[in-house]
Order: C-alpha cells, then sequence, then structure tokens
C-alpha cells in the first residue's frame, strides 16, 4: 500500500521506533518465557523488540523476519549479528567481530529452522539473511533473493559497532527477509512466536497468526501486540483529528478507522482460530515524552509509516496548516514537554 512503505529505517526509529521499545520490555515482561528458548520475531523493522529479547530474555536463537531490506539493514547496524551455526567460515567478519550470513549455509539454515527458498511452507518463502551491505530502500518478494549480504567491513560496519555497544547488545540474531503469511521456517520450529507492532500492517492477519502456530512447537508461546490506534495511542489521535479538521477525506487514512484487529476481542478471534489456547489479552501503557513540539512534529516529516506518508503527499500550505493546528490543541507540561499516552493491546496463546 502507497501510503504504508516502510522504506527508511532512521526516520521508522525516530517516529515509531523510539516509542516500540518501552512496550516491548513490558510485554517480553507478560510473557515471562524461561532463559534458553528460540525466538522468532514477525515483523522485526528495525529490531525494537528483537533487541530487547536479545538484553532481556536471553534466548538459544533469535531470528528477525521483514519484508522491508531497508529496515533488517537498519536492524543489523543496531544489534549484534549471530554467527554461523556450524560448519566452516563463509562470511567475512568486520571490525565489530559480529559476522553477516550469506545465505548459503545449510548447516546454519538447517540449526535455526530456516528454510530455503520455495519450501517449508510451501508458499515459496525466500530465505535471505541480511546483513550489512543489503541495498537500501528494497522490499523483499517472498521467493526473491534480495540484499545479498556482504562483508561487515568499512564506515557502515563500523557504525554498527558503535551503536552495538549500547543497550541492544547480546548474544545475536539473524534477520531474514519474509513475509508473515509464508514464513520460511520448518514446522515447530521455533518455542516462541511474537511480533510488534506489526500484524495491522499485513493484508492477511489470519494468515499470519496461522503461520506463527505452524512454526510453534507444541506448548510454545505465540504473542504481539499492536498500538491501540483507535483510543489510547494519543499520538496518532491528535494527528488524525487534525488532519481531518482540515480535510475530511483523511479520515479514510486514519489508523484508528481502518485497522480493524486493533481490539482484545478481534485479536482474541485471530488467536481461537488459529487454534491457540489459552488466550490472554492486556492493554500496556506507557507515555510518550516529546521534548517540545518540534520532537513531536519533525518524525512526521520522515515519510515512513502511514501518517508521515500523508503528510509527505500535501502541499507546503496544507501541511503548514496542519503543523500549525498541531501545535494549539497538543498539550504541554510546565517543562513544555509533550506527555501523550502510548497504548498498546498485547494478546498472548498457547500450541497445542
Ligand atoms: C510499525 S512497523 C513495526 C516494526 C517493529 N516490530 C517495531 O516494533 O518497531 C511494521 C512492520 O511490519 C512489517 N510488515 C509489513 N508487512 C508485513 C508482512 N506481510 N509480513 C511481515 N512483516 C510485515 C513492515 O515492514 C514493518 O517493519
Amino acid at each position: 500500500m502507497a501510503h504504508e512503505l516502510w522504506a527508511k529505517g532512521d526516520a521508522y526509529e525516530a517516529y515509531v521506533g523510539r516509542w516500540s521499545r518501552p512496550v516491548a520490555a513490558r510485554f517480553l515482561t507478560w510473557l515471562a518465557v524461561p532463559p534458553g528458548r528460540r525466538w522468532l520475531d514477525v515483523g522485526c523493522g528495525t529490531g525494537a523488540l528483537t533487541g530487547t529479547i536479545l538484553a532481556t530474555a536471553t534466548p538459544a536463537e533469535l531470528t528477525g523476519i521483514d519484508p522491508s531490506i531497508a529496515f533488517l539493514t537498519t536492524a543489523g547496524s543496531r544489534l549484534t549479528l549471530l554467527p554461523a551455526a556450524s560448519g566452516p567460515p563463509s562470511a567475512a567478519t568486520g571490525p565489530t567481530g559480529a559476522r553477516t550470513d550469506p545465505g548459503t549455509g545449510a548447516d546454519s539454515a538447517a540449526a535455526s529452522g530456516l528454510t530455503s527458498a520455495g519450501t517449508g511452507s510451501g508458499a515459496g518463502a525466500g530465505l535471505c539473511p541480511v546483513g550489512a551491505g543489503a541495498g537500501s530502500g528494497a522490499r523483499a518478494d517472498s521467493g526473491s533473493v534480495v540484499g545479498a549480504a556482504g562483508s561487515r567491513t568499512g564506515p557502515e560496519a563500523a557504525s554498527g559497532a558503535a551503536q552495538g555497544a549500547g543497550p541492544d547488545t547480546g548474544p545475536g540474531a539473524r534477520f531474514v527477509a519474509g513475509d508473515a503469511r509464508a514464513l520460511p521456517l520448518r514446522d515447530a520450529a521455533v518455542d516462541v512466536v511474537v511480533s510488534g507492532l506489526a500484524l495491522n500492517f499485513v493484508p492477511s492477519p489470519a494468515a499470519a497468526v496461522a503461520e506463527f502456530a505452524r512454526v510453534t512447537a507444541p506448548g510454545g508461546t505465540v504473542a504481539a501486540y499492536v498500538w491501540d490506534y483507535a483510543d489510547g495511542m494519543a499520538m496518532m489521535r491528535y494527528f488524525w483529528e487534525a488532519a481531518t479538521t482540515l480535510d475530511p477525506s483523511a479520515a479514510a487514512l486514519d489508523e484508528g478507522r481502518r485497522m480493524s484487529i486493533c481490539s482484545p476481542a478481534a485479536l482474541s478471534a485471530l488467536w481461537s482460530a488459529a487454534g491457540l489456547t489459552a488466550v490472554t489479552t492486556r492493554p500496556i501503557d506507557t507515555t510518550a515524552v516529546f521534548a517540545d513540539f518540534d520532537d513531536y512534529w519533525t518524525p512526521f516529516l520522515g515519510g515512513t509509516g502511514p501518517a508521515p506518508s500523508y503528510v509527505a503527499s500535501l502541499p507546503t500550505d496544507h501541511r503548514d496548516a496542519l503543523r500549525d493546528l498541531l501545535r494549539t490543541r497538543l498539550p504541554r507540561a510546565a517543562d513544555g514537554s509533550i506527555p501523550l499516552l502510548a497504548r498498546a493491546l498485547a494478546i498472548r496463546g498457547t500450541t497445542i
């Protein structure tokens, strides 16, 4: 969908990635998965949830899957990449010591439950571990091999090394291009499947949740969170209400109206339809504190995600009017900061 291009990892980080991370921490505390489990993060994007798993859940294995090569490249530069599981070294080692997997190591793929292109679900999902050097702005189609991993050397890798020393550092993750509806994993390949803020953007959430259940071993956990776009995600609510005041047709793009699965009942129905048991939902409330109006508004100019894509479509005078209306409407704390409720709806279930 043209309005939902996920093409700029840094822009996404400034826009929503930074607010997904605190939700991810609370979500993982709620899941309370013991250490040593095999994890899959679907729609991992720039790695907000993946990095939090690395930092807090002590996974035995961790794979992030997303169709956006640009986002996977950002994730790979921020997080420690997982070395190949076995076999002779086949990827160059850069200054960080982290390795990119060129995607041809059968031993490595087998150890992580990954299938090669055209196998597994039978849906033609492609296996393409991504590392520094993958192209930016590209989107992976299932079955296509994109963004061949390069050696982790040069300025991009050095930048990744610096960021890799931050809070997201951990034992390592593998990032793979793929689609939630046709996961390139064998049946029962992992113990935990999670997905943060992504299910709304998958054309068939039911197909995605069925895939989550398929690749999870019996007794495993399938869990996700989505923004409460219709109510508790105030950053978006202020935006779309102002946008609609100036342009009633913007209502058709409002995530609060068109994201049909953003309710506990709709999420529960999805989980139950996929055969998951012990299904539980809960809200996760955090506060997004914007330092000032520019901190709120500037990320909307980044062009990544539905609202920024709408802003990018506006003529300058209309964009300025929207900015000025938001400036008058947003609540301010005494220090000038803008604290806004950021509510996510979380769900978990168990495979039989
Ligand atoms: C709002 S971002 C969430 C990213 C990340 N999980 C986070 O919490 O910040 C939505 C993500 O869903 C991904 N996505 C869109 N369609 C998808 C699909 N069919 N299968 C898997 N992921 C998809 C996008 O590429 C994007 O990275």
